[in-house]
């Protein structure tokens, strides 16, 4: 598939939402989150799946409970959930947390800066907007073809770079000194 440059519209790319209950998360505070990015262009096929984002949600992520319930769940979803409890203890009371732990665009549709817009989707559909949700994501660039993240080196770290500044545009800082970055308000 390939897109002409200037036939892309970003607001029609749009998100579907499939919630789970979390099963490994001992204290019920998570709820597992998939998402479906799709671009509909008028096509008589419908809307193109385009990507996907998983990860959880929470509608207590100030919750005592929310890093413990994250280390049941794994070390990814650990390092998530404590990030965003500690983001949504020190500053205002969140209505949501949004914890992305992956996130694709197929290749075809990569190099359009659509992070912000995708966040923004995925949190209307909730019924929320960045002032009420903490979102806490760790930038690590996958390999192409399904080979996991790049090995330590160059490729790793230009990778990286840039999709850290994709981020940044899209709105997301660095949280502290970790390895997660969350969007500021
Ligand atoms: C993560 C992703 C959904 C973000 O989408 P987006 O906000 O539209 O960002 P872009 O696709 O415009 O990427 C920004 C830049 O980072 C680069 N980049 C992103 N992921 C990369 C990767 N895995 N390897 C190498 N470069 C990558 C892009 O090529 C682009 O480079 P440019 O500055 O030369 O244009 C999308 O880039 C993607 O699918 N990447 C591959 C999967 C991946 O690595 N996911 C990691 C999530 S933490």
């Amino acid at each position: 598939m390939t897109q002409d440059e200037e036939e892309f519209d970003p607001e029609l790319v749009d998100v579907s939402v499939r919630i789970e209950r979390e099963g490994q998360d001992g204290y019920n505070a998570l709820r597992s989150l998939w998402v479906e990015i799709t671009y509909d262009d008028d096509d008589a096929d419908g809307p193109k799946p385009i990507g996907g984002m998983n990860g959880w949600i929470t509608l207590n992520p100030d919750s005592p409970d929310l890093a413990d319930a994250g280390d049941c769940v794994g070390h990814d979803a650990m390092v998530l959930t404590a990030a965003a409890a500690a983001i949504s203890q020190k500053h205002s009371r969140y209505w949501l947390g949004l914890l992305i732990d992956r996130f694709w665009l197929d290749e075809t549709w990569r190099g359009r800066r659509l992070t912000g817009r995708i966040v923004d989707q995925v949190l209307d559909l909730l019924q929320r907007d960045r002032d009420e949700a903490v979102v806490v994501l760790v930038p690590e660039p996958q390999q192409l073809g399904g080979g996991g993240p790049y090995p330590d080196g160059p490729e790793r770290d230009q990778a990286k770079a840039r999709l850290e500044a994709a981020y940044k545009t899209a709105g997301f800082r660095r949280w502290k000194k970790s390895s997660v970055w969350w969007l500021a308000k």
